[in-house]
């Protein structure tokens, strides 16, 4: 039987009797215009032609339908709509029974609850991420999941935005069965169901729920949302599901799905979806080969070294971590073994995932053992003469191919390179503490970085899992050069007459999880301090510098560590304590500054702005490639909202092509 095609990505074969329609619109099968004319297409012939008993229908590649095409968002509608083409399915007269190849995500999962059976793969996955857009499903989800999988289940899935797997699909109700083919399960399914009733999920009634049950769910998805309307909206939608008829459901969830489509939030998210795929693109390296990494070296085993090397292990690289003695090798294998425990604690890792994981692990204390390692990444104390002695013995120990990464927060990468015969093979690998946990890496092209090198380590940090964001070299490269830029205008504030705590208040209002002045605190106030000693000596006297961290730190206030900071930590709560108040006070009066009130919003505006000059500057300098990016580290390295879009984009700097 020849292939029918039904549009540009739509296409169907006939396998006795069985009509089997593949979605082919790479690279994720999204539901694009022409995905959902030929779904139409493909049903009108299905339903004229007598000798079709049923529908299967089924994605190519690695996913089945990942959603709306989010691109079509904010332009006009194109029909068939994808509400009119789901509920064209739920209503077909004959068996229509998806076979689930990959991701079902979105749009995509709503096609597969639309059908009247669902057979999954076992790479099929399901999803309803539309709240990470900042818009609840629109095309039936919240209606729909319910009634497959009860209320409470829903809500988690929905209020997350969380997918699952096949497994827990079956177990959910959510799919019926796996199949190792299911495409061959789900034409034999079809063939069993024609002529049978249909089992539509919009006629099932939503099973009763323990209304305790319901509220502790929906009390984790709104603990969770930080000011984000989407979550609270769609954990609404899936609770009204019980009390009202599908049209009724239907018409709700569409009305919301289409106010947030065009919320500041939903263009705020979808700009971040878009930037992290710009992100990790470089034009320049679309043709160059990645170097195959297997074994990665971990100089140091502290807190980041230990977090690097968790996160490496974690993604199946053997690791092979230096010390300076046996006994502190011992202690770093110690280290490595107790966070994976608690990943073990937690049910994030299975014992025999910790086994494989420590029998990948080598510490020791012999230099010379880092001679079959592809890549090895610094993680030692950040001190210029210890990195440019470290990197002189490692480039005449590691392979001539191998590469050598530096996760210095500080120094210039340029100079430690400085100390290799081979500069071409050193980059910046700059890790955010717990390693293990963050996922941002600032991936530092140095002046003589090869293009090689680079693709390869953008290849390793994508394969940890972690999103990769290029920046040349600066001092404190993208992210330190915005915070420190952000922390002056706070301390500017603190001057001019505003409190810490009213500072913290703003920024945790506009949804950051914690203020500067926190933040401060838990990291400790030395580190900085030090550092501000040292430039003691060069700085400007012309440039206004402010003198009360420099107070509190001669106070001892060292942060959260010792119990006193900007704030007070009795019994570790955060407490306002007037004896920094009084610090602030003395120091407007030494410099005689009238203090004066702000407002929750000028504190925002002004905060904005010197992040925003600083990007602009690190654009202008070429440190930074977009807007995008820079919005990117300031969201997944220290805390700005992702529904606030970022810096840049908060002030309408776009990236291209996002909404
Ligand atoms: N719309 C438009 N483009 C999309 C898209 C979508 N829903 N999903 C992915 N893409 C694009 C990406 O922008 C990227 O394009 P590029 O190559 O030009 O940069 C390309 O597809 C590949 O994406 P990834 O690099 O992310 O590929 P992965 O294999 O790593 O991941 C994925 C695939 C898991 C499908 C991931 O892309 C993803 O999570 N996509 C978003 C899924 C989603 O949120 N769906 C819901 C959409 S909203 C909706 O359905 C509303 C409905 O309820 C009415």
């Amino acid at each position: 039987m020849p292939e029918m095609r039904f549009s540009q990505s739509v296409s169907a074969r006939l396998d006795g009797g069985v009509l089997v329609v593949t979605i082919n619109n790479p690279p994720v099968n999204v539901l694009s215009a022409h995905v959902r004319a030929g779904l139409i297409a493909a049903l009108d012939h299905a339903a004229d032609a007598p000798n079709i008993v049923g529908l299967v229908i089924s994605g190519t590649g690695r996913a089945f339908i990942g959603g709306a095409d989010i691109k079509e968002f904010g332009k006009p509608p194109v029909v068939p709509m994808l509400p009119q083409v789901i509920d064209r399915i739920e209503a077909f007269e004959k068996p229509t029974i998806c076979a689930v190849n990959g991701v079902a995500l979105g749009g995509g999962c709503e096609v597969v609850l639309a059908c009247h059976g669902r057979i999954a793969g076992e790479a099929a996955s399901f999803g309803l991420p539309e709240v990470k857009l900042g818009i609840v499903p629109g095309a039936g989800g919240t209606q729909r999941l319910p009634r497959l999988i009860g209320t409470v289940a829903a809500i988690d899935l929905i209020g997350t935005g969380r997918a699952v797997k096949a497994g827990e699909a079956v177990a959910l109700g959510l799919a019926d069965a796996v199949a190792a083919d299911p495409l061959a399960a789900a034409v034999t399914a079809v063939r069993d169901n024609a002529g049978g009733a249909l089992r539509r999920t919009g006629n099932i009634d939503v099973p009763a729920a323990d209304p305790e049950a319901v509220s502790a769910a929906e009390a984790k998805v709104i603990a969770r949302s930080r000011g984000q309307s989407a979550p609270a909206e769609a954990v609404r939608l899936v609770k009204a599901a019980a009390g009202l008829s599908l049209e009724q459901g239907l018409a709700e969830e569409r009305a919301t799905f289409l106010r947030l489509r065009d919320s500041e939030e939903s263009a705020a998210l979808r700009h971040v979806f878009f930037a992290e795929r710009a992100a990790g693109k470089v034009e320049a390296l679309a043709d160059i080969a990645p170097r195959p990494i297997e074994t990665v070296g971990i100089v140091g085993t502290g807190l980041m070294g230990s977090g690097i090397a968790v996160s490496a292990l974690t993604s199946g690289y053997r690791v092979i971590a230096l010390e300076q003695t046996p006994e502190a090798a011992e202690s770093g294998r110690e280290r490595i073994a107790g966070i994976l425990d608690k990943a073990v604690q937690s049910r994030r890792m299975t014992a025999e995932g910790r086994e494989a994981c420590l029998a990948r692990l080598e510490a020791t204390a012999e230099i010379k053992a880092l001679e079959t390692t592809d890549l090895v990444v610094e993680a030692v104390f950040d001190d210029l003469s210890v990195k440019t002695e470290l990197f002189r013995r490692l480039d005449g120990i590691v392979a001539p191919g191998a590469i050598l990464a530096t996760n210095t927060s500080y120094l210039n990468p340029d100079a430690i390179a400085t100390a290799t015969a081979d500069p071409s093979r050193v980059v910046g690998l700059h890790f955010f503490s717990p390693a293990n946990v963050m996922r941002l890496v600032e991936v530092v092209d140095c002046a003589r970085t090869a293009p090689e090198v680079l693709a390869s380590v953008l290849a390793f940090v994508k394969r940890l899992g972690k999103l990769a964001i290029i920046c040349g070299v600066t001092e404190g490269f993208i992210g330190n050069r915005v915070f420190s830029a952000y922390r002056r205008e706070a301390e500017f504030m603190l001057e001019d007459g505003a409190l810490p705590q009213e500072i913290d208040a703003a920024l945790e209002g506009y949804g950051f999880p914690m203020g500067i002045f926190a933040v401060n605190d838990m990291a400790g106030l030395e580190i900085a301090w030090a550092r501000r000693k040292r430039l003691a000596a060069t700085r400007d006297p012309a440039v206004r510098y402010v003198e009360i961290a420099d107070r509190l730190c001669e106070a001892g206030r060292l942060g959260r560590k010792n119990g006193l900071g900007w704030y007070a930590y009795p019994d570790g709560a955060r407490t306002v304590d007037p004896a920094v108040t009084a610090v602030i006070e003395a120091a407007r009066a030494e410099k005689n500054i009238a203090p004066r009130a702000f407002t929750k919003d000028e504190i925002i505006a002004r905060l904005l702005k010197a992040m925003v000059e600083e990007g602009t500057a690190l654009l202008a300098e070429g440190v930074a490639a977009r807007p995008g990016d820079i919005d990117l580290v300031m969201i997944n390295g220290y805390g700005f909202p992702a529904h606030k879009g970022g810096p840049m984009f908060s002030v309408g700097q776009n990236t291209e092509g996002t909404i």
